[in-house]
């Protein structure tokens, strides 16, 4: 169980600490610092590296989460009401990264390479609302799974 709690909570600490440095710090930075037509070629490298690691998190997550169900806990049926809702948010938080990644990210991607700045910022601003929304998620389920076994 230790092994498995660790690495998923490292899991959970890179992915949502990342959103919430890209979304409350760099964010605005960005806004006030860099000119709109380079933030395409700013975003992108920054959005490839930290996505390697949420590809980690999305596959570490369920992977630990389902061995303390199944090995430890004794099945979905005996775990805590906080398991279920930390998996049904779970599931959605990495739905909507998934289609970060294969719409507006790539997208990002060939607009940058087409030098097409409209689109490329277009598809900054999709990514920025997608991200909020999963920063949100992420929060509500650490405090979820951390705090919910004393609820
Ligand atoms: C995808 C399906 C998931 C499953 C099946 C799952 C399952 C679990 C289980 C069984 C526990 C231990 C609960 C206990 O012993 O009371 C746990 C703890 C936790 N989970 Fe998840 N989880 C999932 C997704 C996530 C996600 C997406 C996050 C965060 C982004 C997350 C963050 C946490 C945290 C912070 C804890 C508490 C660690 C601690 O304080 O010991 N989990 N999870």
């Amino acid at each position: 169980m230790s092994v498995w709690i660790a690495l998923h909570v490292l899991a959970a600490v890179v992915w949502v600490g990342g959103m919430f440095f890209a979304w409350q710090c760099m964010r605005p930075a960005v806004g006030e610092a860099v000119a709109p037509e380079q933030r395409p070629a700013l975003w992108y490298p920054t959005l490839s590296r930290f996505f390697r690691w949420v590809w980690a998190a999305v596959i570490i997550l369920p992977v630990s989460g389902y061995m303390m169900v199944f090995r430890h806990l004794g099945g979905m049926s005996q775990a805590g009401w906080h398991v279920h809702v930390m998996q049904a948010l779970g599931i959605v938080m990495i739905l909507l990264f998934l289609h970060v990644f294969f719409a507006p990210y790539r997208r990002l991607g060939r607009a940058l390479e087409s030098d097409d700045t409209q689109d490329g910022l277009h598809r900054i601003g999709q990514i920025r609302r997608f991200v909020g929304i999963n920063l949100l998620l992420g929060l509500v389920v650490v405090v979820i799974g951390a705090a919910g076994r004393y609820l």
